[in-house]
């Protein structure tokens, strides 16, 4: 029988900057499909974003409309939740725009994410403004659906406790418009590591392709991968974090794929070696990927239903923005 959907709204978003990983899946992805069933839930490819670093234009397409497959090939269902691109709905942009009117500048110079993207970005193409607005867009996002909850990694935590304040600023000087949104993260897995560097957070922007495994990846480059994923000295297959970052790491990522306890984990390995550990991880993730991976093929061989999904989806997203900015306009003293 399906479950009775509360009322609350759940929105979350994903960057199309690049391939999607298991850091993406366990973090973020595999709690927006069981939240669809519980909660008015709305998924969003957040292209907008991706274009404060430089994109070229045809890979910015490829990856949005990857991305939204990839929703779909992990189970979102659009019947049970709304999945769009965000440039598709202009009150985004809109909104990010009045909400920077209110948006201390200190606040987003602070933003671990822009002070970490401008050492990299200053050494590439520049460092423009888009970069430091771009929480402000994040919370643009999250306040247009009125959403009461957020799925995230760990790394969006303090994107989130700005939407909050902003809310609030908003609420207090205009009048209560926008609830309340609360972070919704999987300790276990809300930050899964660099496989070659596990003091580096997995990412889509790593030129090491051995860092990170692509949701796509085939078998045999998933073996190859957790092979050659670096390991931490002594031959314990223990859990802590401190004095073993890189199995534990890996014992993570075998948790997030296999809902053990780190308890089972332990037991079932206390007399086997790293390589039998990584040898069943591996397969463990191969297991996992190939359903998603075989309906990733069926979705791309269906462009047109593929697209009518995104379209619909925009339609719904529009209309539930659209009230939520006419709101906001009309309590600021626009003419509308
Ligand atoms: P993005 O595209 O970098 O990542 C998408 C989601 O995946 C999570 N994630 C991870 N989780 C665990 N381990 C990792 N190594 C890992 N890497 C990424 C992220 O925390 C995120 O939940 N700013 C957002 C996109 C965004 C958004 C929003 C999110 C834009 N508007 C509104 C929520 C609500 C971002 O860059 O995520």
């Amino acid at each position: 029988m399906a479950a009775v959907k509360e009322q609350k709204r759940v929105f979350s978003g994903i960057q199309p900057s690049g391939v999607l990983h298991i850091g993406n899946y366990l973090g973020a992805i595999k709690q927006f499909v069981k939240l669809q069933y519980t909660h008015n839930a709305i998924f969003c490819v957040v292209d907008e974003h991706a274009i404060t670093v430089p994109q070229k234009p045809q890979e910015l397409r490829r990856n949005t409309l990857n991305t939204a497959m990839l929703y779909l090939a992990s189970g979102i269902d659009p019947k049970e939740a709304i999945i769009f691109v965000q440039s598709q709905v202009p009150a985004h942009t809109e909104l990010a725009w009045i909400l920077n009117t209110i948006t201390p500048l200190g606040e987003l110079e602070r933003m671990t994410q822009f002070k970490d993207k401008v050492q990299s970005q200053a050494k590439e193409a520049g460092v423009f403004a888009g970069l430091l607005n771009y929480p402000t867009l994040m919370a643009a996002d999250i306040l247009l659906y009125r959403t009461d909850a957020v799925p995230i990694g760990d790394d969006q935590k303090q994107h989130i406790e700005l939407a909050r304040s902003l809310a609030e600023r908003f609420n207090n000087h205009f009048g209560n418009t926008f609830s309340m949104p609360e972070p919704l993260i999987e300790e276990d897995t809300a930050r899964i590591m660099s496989l070659q560097d596990p003091t580096k957070k997995m990412s889509k922007s790593d030129d090491n392709t051995k860092s990170y495994i692509h949701l796509l990846d085939t078998p045999d480059d998933i073996r190859l991968k957790i092979k050659s994923a670096v390991t931490d000295s002594g031959k314990e297959i223990v859990y802590d974090r401190k004095k073993r970052p890189a199995i534990s790491n890996l014992i993570s990522i075998y948790r997030g794929y296999t809902k053990m306890t780190f308890k089972e984990i332990e037991d079932q390995y206390k007399e086997k070696t790293y390589a039998d550990f990584k040898n069943d991880l591996a397969e463990v993730i191969i297991g996992e990927l190939a359903p998603l991976q075989k309906r990733f093929q069926e979705l791309s061989a269906d462009k047109t239903g593929f697209e009518h999904i995104l379209r619909d989806g925009a339609r719904r997203a529009k209309s539930i923005a659209d009230t939520t900015l006419q709101d906001v306009k009309q309590k600021m003293g626009f003419f509308i």
